[in-house]
């Protein structure tokens, strides 16, 4: 499990409805062995109170920068020595500004520009300033001076738009920020998971799914955070709560859900698609529910995106595992689907007697270029552990061998 024991965290809350979010982040990032100093800026305050932050942090809140008082306990300049991260969250557009032009006319900016410790920004902003050509480029500039941009998710927003912009959980924030620190069988690592069915429109009312119930995909995605990683799950529509720690977008069709990877896929390090994604949809849904009739009905089926096999042909592509639910020929489909979309690992389970689709157990094959390994019938949330540590310590074999190899090269 990671941990963020004896470090020492500055959080810099700025100002946005987010920073109510700011209060929970506290106790996550004590819980996880932190010691945490807040400072808020003069916005801050118009959403949360420096008492609530002081309560929960245990140390007082800074605000300002000009405060003979707090400069004479601790200086900003000693803050910014003493912090082995910095976290901003959450982290305004007009914070961002400020820090990609290197201001320092408040104290967190100050401290930001005084500190060597790594900087990580948790951005909450609409939906419409997080996508403005000047927040985009502040954030090209801050993370390349290193600065690490956790989210934003995306959801509902508190100004009623829907989209990118929402400032991640606490507990995902706080098993990033661990994950930045890299403890843990998969910390650092950016795990990138798709879970559950698709379901494709036949009409407003109805739709052609499957019966993945996402009880695996959300298990490896579990899995994979508490190894350390840091997780995002798009998943399909199923009844299952969002793991601790993962930051999960929902989707409905496989179109939705390939446009959702596509767009993360360049920045994780690992892909697993579990999903059982719908091979086909209807080609043209009726924009009015269909009317019942008595004779045949012939609906006009195209095939979806291969997700899977889209984001291992990326020319930077991720650590791809794929999954081969089969009733037959297990083992032989699953190679042959491992060479075809050119994985670097298949998960290969039978479908049926209890296991695989919509039941709590499963027995899987992990297969990859050069060897495999089986894992007997247990429950998911087992099995999942178990193929974390397998994905883990290929992924890491194959990284070492990769970098050995660009040595050799250079
Ligand atoms: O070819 P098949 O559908 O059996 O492959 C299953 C694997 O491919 C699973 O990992 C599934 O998540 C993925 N897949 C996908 N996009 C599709 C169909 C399958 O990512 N359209």
């Amino acid at each position: 499990m990671s941990t963020l024991t004896d470090k020492h965290i500055v959080l810099g809350v700025t100002g946005s409805i987010a920073a109510y979010k700011s209060a929970e982040l506290v106790r996550r990032l004590r819980e996880a062995g932190a010691t945490v100093r807040v400072i808020m800026t003069a916005a801050a305050t118009a959403f949360i109170t420096p008492l609530t932050l002081q309560a929960l942090s245990g140390h007082p809140v800074r605000q300002k920068l000009m405060d003979p008082e707090a400069e004479a306990a601790m200086s900003h300049i000693e803050l910014a020595r003493w912090a082995d991260a910095i976290l901003v969250a959450p982290a305004s557009a007009d914070f961002l500004a400020r820090l990609a032009h290197g201001l320092a006319d408040d104290l967190l900016a100050t401290v930001c520009l005084a500190s060597q410790a790594p900087i990580l920004v948790a951005p909450a902003m609409n939906r419409v300033m997080w996508e403005s050509a000047a927040t985009v480029e502040n954030c090209a500039t801050l993370r390349r001076r290193g600065a690490v941009i956790l989210g934003p998710g995306e959801g509902e927003q508190a100004c009623g738009e829907l989209g990118f912009g929402r400032m991640l959980d606490a507990d995902v924030l706080a098993a990033q920020v661990a994950t930045y620190f890299g403890d843990a069988e998969l910390g650092g690592v950016r795990v990138l998971i798709t879970a559950g069915p698709t379901r494709e429109a036949l009409d407003p009312v109805r739709y052609l799914s499957n019966r993945s119930s996402g009880k695996m995909g959300y298990a490896l995605a579990a899995a994979a955070a508490a190894a350390g990683a840091s997780v995002t799950l798009v998943s399909g529509p199923v009844n299952l709560p969002a793991p601790r720690a993962v930051d999960r977008i929902e989707v409905q069709s496989a179109e939705q859900m390939f446009n959702a990877v596509m767009a993360l896929a360049p920045e994780c390090d690992i892909f697993v698609g579990v999903a059982a994604v719908a091979d086909y949809r209807p080609v043209h849904p009726a924009a009015n529910k269909l009317k019942k009739k008595n004779e045949e009905m012939h609906i006009v089926l195209e095939p979806t995106a291969d997700i899977l096999a889209a984001v291992a042909a990326l020319s930077q592509a991720p650590f791809t595992v794929g999954f081969a639910a089969e009733t037959d020929h297990v083992s032989a489909y699953a190679r042959s689907k491992l060479r075809d979309k050119r994985l670097r690992m298949i998960v290969a389970n039978r479908v049926g007697e209890g296991l695989g689709f919509d039941a709590d157990d499963n027995a899987l094959e992990v297969i990859w270029d050069g060897g495999e390994q089986q894992l007997a019938r247990a429950p998911k949330s087992r099995l999942a552990e178990d193929l974390i540590s397998i994905i883990a310590e290929r992924y890491h074999a194959e990284s070492s061998t990769e970098d050995s190899g660009s040595a050799h090269r250079a």
